[in-house]
């Protein structure tokens, strides 16, 4: 096979397994939410954050919504994925960074800075594959319990952190909060 070859056929793989992961989320009804857009005269501000209603999530879900036109996975951890998540030793980290934008730049990837809360419940992360933008598998797939990305063989922790595979970063976490108890605002 020639170069050019390979490449149409990576890329063919790409996109197929992008569509897949697309078909996937869109698949599972139930497990998308329903985003409250911010007040709609307010253009930029609308586009810049969404509201988010997690009330319905129960520990080992998580919904997907899209933001800024990629999946945002919210999970909301098992004491069981928090314990993984939290016995994991930094040296064992391809990525090191907690690539969480609500903290100040540069923070180890311990689990505790991966998370919205301070329990550790709330992962709230964008989920796309850092390697080449697919869209990973949820709910405990892959060698370490988190996510599996199918396309070239990445595996992510409990905490969204890259374990295997050619994936060079930790799933990114998008800028979040809390605004009550059962509402996150994404942007
Ligand atoms: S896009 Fe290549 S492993 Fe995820």
């Amino acid at each position: 096979m020639s170069h050019a070859d390979d490449h149409v056929g990576t890329r063919r793989d790409f996109l197929y397994y992008a569509t897949a992961g697309a078909g996937t989320v869109a698949a599972g009804a139930a497990a998308w939410t329903l985003v409250n857009q911010m007040n709609p005269s307010a253009d930029v501000q609308a586009l810049a954050s969404i509201q988010v209603d997690v009330s319905g999530v129960t520990p080992g879900s998580q919904i997907t919504v899209l933001f800024l036109g990629k999946p945002v996975f919210i999970r909301r951890r098992t004491p069981e994925e928090i314990e993984a998540g939290r016995a994991v030793d930094l040296n064992q980290l391809t990525d090191r960074d907690a690539q969480n934008p609500n903290l100040p730049a540069g923070q180890p990837a311990t689990d505790q800075n991966r998370t919205l809360d301070d329990a550790g419940e709330w992962l709230v992360q964008i989920g796309v594959c850092t390697h080449l933008g697919c869209v990973p598998i949820g709910d405990g797939a892959g060698d370490f319990g988190g996510w599996f990305c199918p396309c070239h063989g990445s595996h992510y922790d409990t905490a969204g952190r890259i374990r295997r595979g050619p994936a060079p970063q930790n799933m990114h976490i998008p800028v979040a909060s809390f605004i009550n108890d059962t509402t996150i605002l994404l942007g």
